[in-house]
């Protein structure tokens, strides 16, 4: 940027330092377009507090893919969440972080994030804006302070540039660093599948497809429910208590018996590139969840009462049933979103 329109720049955060909203809105950066698809719920993010702008955008994709958000310099939050992967981190059960350091849990997908109303497998972030602090303090994650981030964020020209293009104060700190990746991630939409262009009245399902629609909506949509495949609540499906991490799950964040290894009901967009699948990564393949939920669910503490019903643990399915519900889930699988250049690191 030429040190006259960094002038103005100046001239104009100094004029509207006021505003409540604390974006800067001059020529060169313009508010995006939140592309809101027809048949979606209203945003829960609130877009009006912090509107995804070109700038603001350009900076949180730089930081989001920027390993100096770590201590070692070299995890940076693309590390773990690869956009062809539906924005996971592909063959890893659990994540790994700095030197290799193992989490406990499986990267979950990121998209269509402005519709969630908590954040993480246990719910423990109830803001996105307050969700990238997690990752940069977790030290199997990218272990390091956000006042160091700062620290190495203001000595870069390119940086404090952005900052000043993007927010009104011009501030690089850690409130607009936080408001920049939300402006990246809430951008991240996926609503182009087969499935939504049937519901547009643009495709038709095969006849697989369709049998395994219906069995779908009769067996899986209690949970997985709607238009974003998850009702956004916390359950317990019946997974086996894995000794290594006895992950206690939603109970870490509300300290309730009740909630003792319940987990939010995962979205299942882009459902064929995301594995492993479940808050460990136990599963490699569809084929195994669907074995799990047939053969495998156990009567754990808190399991689903609808997983339970009379004597009968999990949902009965035939073999011809599971490849009929996995010819539907492959229809939930968004190409233009997994291929789509704005969001990708190069
Ligand atoms: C070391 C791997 C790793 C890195 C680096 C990482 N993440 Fe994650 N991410 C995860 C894991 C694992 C989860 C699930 C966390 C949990 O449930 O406790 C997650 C969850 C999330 C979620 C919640 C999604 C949802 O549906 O609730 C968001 C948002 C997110 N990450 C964004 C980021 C951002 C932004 C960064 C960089 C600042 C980042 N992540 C860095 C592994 C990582
Ligand atoms: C009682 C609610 C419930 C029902 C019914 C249910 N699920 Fe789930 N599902 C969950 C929960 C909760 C998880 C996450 C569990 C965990 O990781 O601890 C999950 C996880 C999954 C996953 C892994 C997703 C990922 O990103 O790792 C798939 C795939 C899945 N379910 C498919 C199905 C299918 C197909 C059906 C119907 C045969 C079904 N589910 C029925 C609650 C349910």
């Amino acid at each position: 940027m030429s040190k006259l329109v960094f002038f103005m720049v100046l001239i104009l955060c100094f004029a509207c330092s006021g505003d409540e909203n604390n974006y800067v809105e001059i020529s060169e950066n313009k508010k995006l377009d939140f592309p809101q698809p027809d048949f979606f719920p209203q945003p829960v993010y609130n877009l009006e507090e912090n509107p995804p702008t070109e700038k603001g955008f350009e900076l949180g994709k730089k930081l989001f893919y920027d390993g100096k958000l770590s201590s070692t310099g070299v995890i940076s939050c693309g590390f773990c969440h690869v956009q062809e992967f539906s924005f996971t981190h592909h063959t890893h059960e659990v994540s790994h972080g700095v030197d290799g350091a193992l989490g406990t849990r499986n990267a979950q997908p990121l998209m269509n994030l402005a519709y969630f109303e908590e954040f993480s497998w246990d719910g423990a972030a109830q803001h996105l804006d307050a969700f990238s602090i997690i990752p940069i303090t977790t030290d199997t994650e990218m272990n390091e302070t956000v006042s160091n981030v700062i620290n190495k964020l203001k000595s870069d020209q390119d940086y404090r540039e952005l900052f000043g293009e993007a927010f009104n104060n011009g501030e690089v700190n850690t409130q607009n660093m936080f408001r920049a990746l939300s402006q990246f991630m809430v951008m991240m939409v996926s609503a182009d599948t087969k499935y939504d262009k049937v519901l547009e009245g643009n495709s038709v399902f095969s006849e697989e497809e369709s049998a395994g629609q219906s069995l779908f909506e009769a067996k899986c949509a209690s949970c997985h429910k709607g238009i974003l495949f998850t009702d956004q609540s916390y359950r317990n499906n019946g997974l086996s208590i894995d000794p290594r991490y006895n992950d206690i799950g939603r109970k870490r964040v509300t300290g309730l018996e009740e909630d003792k290894y319940k987990f939010k009901v995962p979205t299942l967009r882009n459902i064929m590139v995301s594995l492993p699948y479940m808050h460990d990564g136990r599963f490699q393949s569809l084929k195994e969840v669907l074995d799990h939920y047939d053969s495998g669910v156990e009567p754990t503490q808190n399991l689903d009462p609808s997983l339970q019903q009379e004597n009968n643990l999990g949902i009965s399915l035939t073999e011809t049933e599971k490849d009929q519900l996995i010819s539907f889930l492959k229809t939930l699988t968004d190409d233009n979103f997994l291929l789509d250049q704005r969001f990708s690191e190069f």
